[in-house]
């Protein structure tokens, strides 16, 4: 038994414009959002409907603030081809997970490396008005769920409904098969012959509408954290 698992955050603020540049309050509040989901701790627990309340997960995972970087820049749209990390390398992405607050562009809220990648581009982007709950925040995605999201798949997470048809797998028995992300905030959505999880963190839902992780991703996350599994925690 691993017990709860620490992972060391470094954050870098990417900005061309002041609004981006996020306070240490929003990184903070980020944080928050963080340790409150991964230990369903989050106060909208509660929402979780009761069809699917007894396999959401304590996922056991914590996160510290290790440091944050501040970088001007020129560039106002990043795009998702991990330039922002070549400008501004991750720091010890063997021991900590990297961060880059940076405004992505075309509607994009953030994008993730899954585990087992280059060194060199390890980590999640998110932009800044999807960051946190607090300062330059975006409603419906100023809950902090996108940097949940993210850090679900840094955490081999896959989407729920597996990126494709009802047989294509998101390797966790206990969320439902589906064939298709859910928008807005449904209460209730049926495809593949199940219910979907759609207030599961790795679907596509508004913030304010997840606010789970199951014990099947729970298990897939912290199998990366024993040994040879490929993360390491501190
Ligand atoms: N589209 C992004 C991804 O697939 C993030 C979606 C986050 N959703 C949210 N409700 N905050 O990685
Ligand atoms: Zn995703
Ligand atoms: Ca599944």
């Amino acid at each position: 038994n691993l017990g709860v698992v620490n992972i060391p955050v470094y954050v870098h603020v990417v900005y061309s414009n002041s609004n981006e540049n996020i306070s240490d309050a929003q990184i903070n509040s980020q944080i928050a959002v963080l340790n409150a989901d991964f230990r369903r701790t989050n106060s909208d627990a509660s929402n979780t409907p009761s069809a699917f309340a007894s396999v959401a997960a304590d996922s056991e995972i914590t996160f510290t603030l290790a440091g944050t970087f501040r970088n001007a820049s020129t560039t106002t749209a990043w795009g998702t081809n991990n330039a922002v990390k070549s400008a501004y390398p991750p720091v010890t992405p063997s021991t900590h997970m990297n961060i880059w607050v940076a405004n992505i562009g075309g509607g994009i809220l953030g994008y993730a490396q899954f585990p087992g990648g280059s060194s060199a581009t390890d980590g999640i982007v998110v932009s800044p008005q999807y960051f946190g709950t607090t300062g330059y925040v975006a409603a419906p995605f100023n809950g902090g769920r996108t940097t949940t999201h993210e850090v679900g798949h840094y955490l081999n997470l896959r989407h729920i409904w597996g990126d494709g048809r009802c047989n294509r797998d998101d390797f966790v028995s206990d969320t439902p098969s589906s064939d298709r992300p859910n928008y807005g905030c449904p209460t209730t959505a049926y495809h593949c012959r199940s219910n979907d999880q759609f207030m599961n963190y790795m679907d596509y839902t508004d913030d304010s509408c997840m606010n789970m992780f199951s014990e099947g991703q729970k298990e897939r996350m912290r199998a990366l954290f024993a040994s040879g599994g490929g993360r390491a925690a501190i």
